[in-house]
């Protein structure tokens, strides 16, 4: 009998896998007629301007933007931006097998590494899963494992069995616990944690907090809210409302992004349906939205005063384009061709002169024209470090959907 059931579950998980790939492989005759060529020109662009990037950042910083002036923003190892350039040092090699910035990514790896132990954010999944996640997965290593086994332990700690959620920001009121939407971007970090040491704990917390992100952050349009308070004694919600959006009900663009992206994962993770059904919901909210422009880099809130005059926030773009490309292959022929499809707009326009830097240009930074924090008049219309990420991995996505891999082999 219990034969029987294993060997049911066995062909239900295979037939899945076997649709997936499947999937994957028609997604393909969605993306442009020359998404090899595409991609790869792309790359190489990526790979001289981060070169031209690498000689130029001094030994201990970490490239977070450019201020108005044009000069390098600098970041420490425990700004929640620290793991994105290193991030994209290794997706570069990756691609070109070539250790040319190696030792540019050792450099920064080492003192990022030390942040394993930092209990006082919830980033770490952006800084230690988008730099030593990578290493990891690219070359194995049991240092890297442990080094991202103790970042998600350091993650937990934030977690509250009260609020059924990861602490985003610390305030000094106790009463608060403040989770903001970003933080959903944390909990691939846990997921891995669990694969490589059979604790099951961080799983429960990564889906835990996944859960009541999901009842209380989305309005009836799919949209959500950028900051949740709850009442750190009892778990009720104090206040719903935003920091870095134009007011309390809008929708910021990367707000959404970033939800995108998360519920997503959250479906690679679990094959929870009702992951993807609000992934899809996210993504529906954002491709027919009518403020969303036709070259589909979102303005920096989808209710931003004076669009179409306000500025765009091209790293909503890059994140968008890898979410719906790994969205895509979770859906059937309507939804993959319209998420496909979108991305190509999205990484076709961020691969012009409009969006992308010129070799030697902007310090190093590829992508132009994002928005950090316009409310605090903070990183407006410049280069940002996660905007360079996320369109390099949505470049490596097409890449590998263009030759019929699965992204996550
Ligand atoms: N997690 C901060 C931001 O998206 O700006």
């Amino acid at each position: 009998m219990m034969w029987k059931l294993r060997f049911a579950l066995l062909s239900f998980i295979s037939i899945g896998i076997l649709s997936n790939c499947a999937a994957q492989k028609n997604i393909k005759k969605y993306l442009r007629n020359d998404a090899v060529s595409f991609v790869d020109s792309n790359l190489n662009h990526a790979y001289r301007q981060y070169l031209f990037f690498s000689q130029n950042i001094p030994d201990s910083v970490f490239p977070r933007s450019l201020s108005k002036e044009g000069n390098l923003v600098p970041g420490n190892s425990g700004w929640w931006c620290s793991g994105f350039y290193p991030g994209t040092l290794l997706l570069l090699q990756e691609n070109f097998k070539n250790d040319t910035l190696k030792q540019e990514t050792k450099e920064k790896l080492k003192i990022l590494e030390k942040e394993k132990f930092n209990t006082s954010t919830h980033d770490l999944g952006f800084m230690m899963y988008c730099s030593f996640g990578n290493l990891n997965r690219i070359t194995p290593d049991t240092m890297f494992k442990n080094t991202l086994v103790q970042s998600a332990r350091s993650l937990s700690t934030r977690f509250s069995p009260v609020t059924n959620c990861i602490r985003s920001w610390d305030s000094e009121n106790k009463k608060e616990f403040i989770v903001i939407i970003d933080n959903m971007m944390n909990l691939e970090l846990l997921f891995y944690a669990t694969k490589a040491t059979g604790d099951s704990s961080y799983y429960k917390t990564a889906v835990t907090h996944a859960n009541t992100t999901m009842r209380h952050y989305f309005r009836p349009d799919h949209s959500s809210y950028h900051l949740v308070v709850y009442d750190s004694k009892t778990g009720e919600i104090i206040t719903k409302k935003t920091a870095q959006g134009a007011h309390d009900t809008s929708a910021w663009a990367r707000g959404q992004a970033w939800g995108l992206y998360g519920y997503t994962v959250m479906y690679r993770e679990t094959k929870d349906k009702k992951y993807l059904d609000l992934a899809n919901s996210i993504a529906d909210f954002l491709l027919h939205h009518p403020n969303l422009p036709a070259d589909k880099i979102a303005y920096w809130d989808f209710n931003a005063p004076g669009i179409p005059e306000a500025p765009r926030d091209a790293s909503t773009g890059s994140l968008m384009a890898a979410a719906l490309l790994e969205l895509a292959t979770y859906n059937k022929a309507y939804e993959a061709k319209e998420y496909t499809q979108a991305a190509t707009i999205i990484l076709s326009s961020l691969s012009s002169s409009q969006y992308r830097s010129a070799i030697g240009e902007n310090k190093g930074f590829l992508i132009k024209h994002g928005v950090g924090h316009l409310p605090s008049k903070s990183e407006v219309d410049v280069p940002l470090t996660y905007g360079d990420y996320y369109y390099v991995e949505a470049l490596m996505r097409y890449k590998k959907l263009a030759q019929g891999k699965n992204l996550f082999e």
